[in-house]
């Protein structure tokens, strides 16, 4: 596999099929992709920055996708649920689904609780070169819970809710994330500006570099 240098695997009977070069994707779109993963607690702000972030990036003329939990487990994950085990799952799905749009020359920005740090380390991994930073949307869980913008953390806090993030079940924050966004006191647009900042300068287009 190229890039993953399997070459013939004669334990699955697969073989890595050679297709056009991704550079030229991405001289076609015109840019370099990258991955932004937007990791938090549940009402973070992290689905509100996502979308502001592709928004401002796309009105510049690049091209990209979020990729949000929620939204994702209508589909792709619909068969998940909130188990540790089902939550790995989730991260690596999203992962390789991010890597994939990354190869085709998209900006990807991922919305995913993700609260596992070796998780987010493979998702890393599997970018492989292309750029990946990890964005913590760190809010404390007293406003997440003030926020409570889905009405989840009051039921959580009353046991309706089995194993819910921040309340019954762990988040361990990133110790060295690329780029940390503290939301208390700030406006959903000063928040994406770090965010859209670096971004932008990763995908710009290679004349402008
Ligand atoms: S993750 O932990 O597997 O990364 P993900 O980001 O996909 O989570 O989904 C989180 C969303 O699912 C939350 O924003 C919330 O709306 C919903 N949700 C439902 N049950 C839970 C739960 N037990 N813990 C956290 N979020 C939950």
């Amino acid at each position: 596999m190229a890039g993953c240098g399997l070459g013939t695997d004669l334990r699955h009977n697969l073989t890595w099929q050679s297709l056009q070069p991704r550079e030229a994707r991405w001289a076609q779109l015109g840019q370099r992709p990258a991955i932004a993963w937007l990791t938090g607690l549940s009402g973070a702000g992290k689905s509100s920055i996502a979308d502001a972030v592709d928004r401002a990036l796309n009105q510049a003329g690049l091209h990209g996708m979020v990729l949000d939990g929620d939204n994702v487990r209508y589909g792709l994950n619909r068969d998940l649920g909130f188990s540790d085990a089902d939550r790995r799952e989730n991260i690596r799905r999203v992962a390789e689904t991010a890597r994939l749009m990354a190869e085709a020359g998209l900006y990807v920005i991922v919305s995913l609780i993700s609260p596992f740090r070796t998780e987010r380390e493979a998702a890393r991994a599997s970018a492989g070169d292309i750029p990946f930073l990890e964005v913590f949307i760190d809010t404390p869980l007293g406003l997440c819970e003030a926020r409570d913008p889905k009405g989840l953390y009051v039921r959580a806090r009353a046991g309706e809710i089995a194993g819910f993030t921040g309340i019954s079940a762990p988040y361990e924050a990133p110790l060295a994330p690329d780029l940390t966004i503290a939301t208390e006191g700030r406006s959903i647009r000063d928040s994406a500006a770090p965010v859209i900042a670096r971004l932008a300068a990763l995908c710009r287009p290679e004349r402008e570099r």
